[in-house]
């Protein structure tokens, strides 16, 4: 394996995500709105592949592609398709799913991998509150396409909250099984920007309790490569994945993840807005690939654990 940039902290970076819009086309309740980009300000194909080309430098190996809705933006498949000819490991994006039934082929055809597709419920009214719009059928037609253009593997993200979805984790883990997907479970986060104050003691749904009870029904259980805090349960022929992130200090510790906002800075954390470094300002000013290594590492110094073992 070639040698891996490493954080302050040991961490590998290996994966890129990359936030190409923060326009979507939902208005789920637990989004974090990363604020409104006007289309015009939005890095353009070239600018994205350009990132992606310094980052292979770096040893990155994988690709994620994610918004806002990805699939809002007109030029995505050209976005995967230059993407896709630095030949990463691995091109994912994640999606409300909305566009998969038309873009699914498209996308596959221009290097995409595989898919993580946004569900929380198969209820319709459920999915109508939680989302904003009546669109789940043509969201699991979504999922099915992906599955038949040959994407592999398929994931369900079901952000899992209190009273609202739940009761339901047992039933959409059937759905997956039937589809050839894994069900990817997610325990809430807080948003900052998020205007209900009651949202923790409203949503949160602690994973880790079910998770207990996975272990007990699970035929397997595998750790992710780089990712320990990240259990993959398999049963009856399906898989289960959990990601708990919330005063996880595991979640931090074998995160291996670097973003890009938007607006085309580097975030280094996940869970902090107070720490970015500008990226785009030097590649638009045509800065050389020293230049822009340099500020790639200076994005990568500043990752530090969110949740640290001492706190
Ligand atoms: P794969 O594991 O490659 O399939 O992707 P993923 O599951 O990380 O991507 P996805 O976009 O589907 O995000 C699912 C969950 O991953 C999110 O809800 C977060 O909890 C977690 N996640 C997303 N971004 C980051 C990050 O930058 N760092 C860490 N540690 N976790 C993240
Ligand atoms: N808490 C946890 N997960 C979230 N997602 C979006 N907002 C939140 C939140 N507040 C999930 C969605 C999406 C993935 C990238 O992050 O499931 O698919």
């Amino acid at each position: 394996m070639k040698d891996k940039v490493r954080d302050d902290y040991e961490r590998p970076i290996i994966s890129l995500r990359i936030s190409i819009t923060n326009r979507c086309n939902v208005n789920c309740i637990y989004c974090h709105h990363d604020g409104m980009l006007d289309s015009s300000s939005e890095m353009t194909p070239d600018e994205i592949y350009e990132i992606c080309r310094i980052a292979k430098k770096l040893g990155v190996e994988k690709i994620r592609l994610s918004g806002g809705e990805p699939l809002v933006r007109p030029d995505i498949v050209e976005i995967v398709e230059k993407v896709n000819s630095l030949d990463f490991r691995d091109i994912s994006i994640t999606s409300n799913g909305i566009f998969l039934d038309k873009l699914a082929g498209p996308l596959k055809d221009a290097g995409l991998d595989r898919i993580n597709v946004s569900l929380d419920t198969l209820d319709e009214e459920t999915y109508k509150m939680i989302v904003g719009k009546n669109v789940l059928e043509r969201v699991k037609k979504g999922i099915i396409e992906s599955c038949a253009v040959g994407m592999y593997p398929v994931k369900i993200n079901m952000v899992v909250m209190n009273n609202i979805n739940n009761d339901e984790i047992m039933d959409m883990f059937e759905f997956t099984k039937k589809h050839g997907v894994i069900l990817q479970l997610i325990e809430i986060i807080e948003s900052e920007s998020c205007d209900d104050n009651d949202f923790n003691s409203k949503y949160h749904y602690p994973l880790a309790e079910f998770e207990k009870h996975l272990a007990e029904i699970a035929d397997e259980i595998k750790v992710r490569e780089f990712m320990q805090d990240r259990k993959k349960y398999f049963i009856d022929g399906g898989e289960i994945e959990v990601v708990h992130p919330v005063d996880n200090t595991n979640f931090c510790k074998n995160c291996t993840r670097l973003r890009i906002t938007p607006e085309g800075k580097i975030k280094p954390c996940l869970l902090r807005n107070d720490n970015l470094v500008n990226l785009i300002e030097f590649i638009r000013e045509g800065a050389s690939d020293e230049e822009l290594i340099d500020i790639f590492l200076k994005g990568i110094h500043n990752r530090e654990p969110f949740y640290k073992e001492e706190n």
